[in-house]
């Protein structure tokens, strides 16, 4: 069994915990309004990175090149990485493979938006990720809209799902509680909400109806808390 740690750093970057191995997932930090804390302060092992966007890439160049970590993502988005700002670590991969790792498995899963990359570039296709550590499944849908097949993803059995609730960009409340109903992960968690004004909304509110109208428990934090599953 694996002890997993869950750190909000704000927006839709996540520092995770695996017993002592550490990676931080969409790593927007230093240009975020809510990061509780700067790339400089971080140390990891791995760096994910769902697609393209600046407020996915943030600082994720300089957090790998500082702690030599390996950086996970397309193959179109490593490339750039590793062409453009000298990462040395990369893991490219594209969607519905899986890459095993000491910590356990990182498959990238389907998502519906974009991914140019900041200069521009071709960024990929877009992605979530499933991790599989032994003992537990969990699944970061990054920044996507609603799809059928995360009833698929569900079929694994989630310990946890991360959800994006901000809207506009991404899905909304609504469909985050439809998704939470595909999914049935025993917890879940929102992101990529109350960064900006225009993707404000009531966590507690959601809270409330994911306790009301779906069959798991919600988690919600302030960046900078964090929360273990066991
Ligand atoms: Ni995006
Ligand atoms: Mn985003």
């Amino acid at each position: 069994m694996s002890e997993m740690e869950f750190t909000w750093l704000g927006h839709a970057a996540w520092l995770v915990r695996i017993n002592t191995t550490t990676l931080v997932i969409d790593p927007f930090l230093n240009d975020s309004p809510t990061s509780p804390l700067r790339a400089e302060q971080i140390s990891v092992e791995y760096v994910l990175v769902s697609h393209g966007h600046s407020d996915h890439v943030g600082d994720a160049a300089a957090i790998a090149n500082r702690c030599s970590a390996t950086l996970v993502s397309n193959y179109e988005i490593t490339e750039w990485f590793r062409s453009k700002h000298g990462v040395k670590n990369v893991i490219g991969m594209n969607l519905g493979g899986a890459v095993e790792l000491p910590f356990g498995r990182v498959k990238l899963t389907n998502a519906f938006h974009s991914s140019q990359l900041p200069d521009g570039s071709y960024g990929g296709n877009p992605a979530g990720f499933l991790l599989q550590v032994p003992g537990k499944n969990v699944y970061f849908a990054c920044d996507t809209g609603l799809f059928g097949d995360m009833q698929l993803i569900g079929t694994v059995g989630l310990d946890l799902a991360v959800l994006p609730i901000g809207d506009l960009f991404t899905m909304g409340i609504d469909d985050s509680l439809e998704a939470t109903r595909l999914l049935r992960p025993r917890r879940v968690a929102p992101s990529h909400y109350n960064t900006w004004p225009p993707i404000s909304q009531d966590a507690e509110r959601w809270a409330t109806r994911i306790r009301q109208e779906t069959n798991s428990q919600p988690i919600v934090i302030q960046p900078g808390q964090s929360f273990r599953i066991d």
